[in-house]
């Protein structure tokens, strides 16, 4: 039987509630994250297959392909799925797979057309700024998310990459619903910012939740733990940020169907108090 998502639920700006453990869905477009996969069709079913094991929580951002991992979402998904989809805007791509940063307001206030219409809604639940841009002041891209919001183009405002002090002077400006940063086990350089998110109540989904299995020094503790549950190491990962704190909402990405599975299947392993210290 197909797994179901068993993580519990939290509520993204007091009000769109979600199971904590959700799916990242860069990597259903083509080689670094440009272009299309080479199977599209397979990449829909991945979607489909997600929301069927009770994923409610997607991600996304409008440089992944560019366009074509919104564009897949689009496709698979429909309103009555009830999926909280959350998308970003700020980052050009080229053909190099280069990141640029480009937080210029203009550009943002026209993204978020482009997103609504790739993703097939009015309104885009949650709408975040995918990184600070060293040429743009901050403040300025963060007000252009703030009118959006008040314009109801976006129901909450999320941001991506930043400090705590980047997280503190957005809130002079718009009610941040969630922060996402790189953040899983074996690497916690922002755990002021979870700390931060915790106080505030803000959802804080830690991209590369798994290391993309690079695990580095808590290895072999994470190999140890998942042989006593019988699981992989990517799933104690899981296991880890989801009991780390009750704000985390991990979005493991995969392209394929049986790692999907047991991405899923994670939210289902508890960890005995000695096993959540010897990873800590
Ligand atoms: N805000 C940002 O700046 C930012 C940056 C990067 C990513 N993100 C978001 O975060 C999400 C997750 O990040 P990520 O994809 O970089 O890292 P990740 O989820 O930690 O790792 C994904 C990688 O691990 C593999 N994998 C997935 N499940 C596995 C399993 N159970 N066993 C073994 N290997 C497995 C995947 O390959 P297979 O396809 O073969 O499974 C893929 O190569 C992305 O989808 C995206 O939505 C945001």
């Amino acid at each position: 039987m197909a797994a179901h998502n068993g993580s519990d639920t939290f509520d993204i700006g007091g009000e769109l509630t979600v199971h904590r453990l959700g799916y990242g869905a860069m990597r259903i477009t083509g080689d670094d994250v440009i272009g299309t996969p080479d199977d599209e069709a397979g990449a829909v079913d991945i979607v489909r297959e997600a929301v069927e094991m009770g994923v409610d929580f997607i991600d996304t951002a409008d440089s992944y392909g560019p366009g074509v991992s919104e564009r897949l979402l689009g496709e698979a998904l429909s309103p009555a799925d009830d999926v909280v989809v959350a998308t970003k805007a700020g980052l050009l791509r080229n053909s190099e797979g280069e990141w640029l940063p480009h937080g210029d307001p203009d550009y943002i206030r026209n993204q978020v057309l482009v997103s609504r219409d790739r993703l097939g809604v009015d309104t885009i639940d949650l709408y975040q700024f995918h990184r600070p841009d060293p040429d743009t002041p901050f403040e300025d891209s963060v007000m252009a998310f703030a009118e959006l919001k008040d314009d109801g183009f976006v129901d909450h405002v999320g941001l991506s990459n930043v400090s705590v002090e980047q997280l503190e002077t957005a809130r002079d400006h718009v009610e941040v619903a969630t922060v996402q940063n790189r953040y899983n086990v074996a690497h916690r350089d922002d755990e002021d910012v979870l700390q931060a998110c915790e106080e505030y109540g803000i959802g804080f989904i830690p991209w590369y939740p798994m290391a993309a299995g690079d695990l580095g020094e808590v290895g072999d503790d994470l190999r140890a733990v998942a042989d006593s549950h019988d699981a992989t190491r990517h799933q104690i990962a899981l296991a880890w940020l989801l009991e780390h704190s009750d704000v985390t909402l991990p979005i493991p990405g995969t392209s394929s169907l049986d790692h999907l599975e047991e991405n899923v299947a994670a939210a289902g392993i508890e960890l005995t108090d000695q096993e959540y210290e010897r990873l800590c």
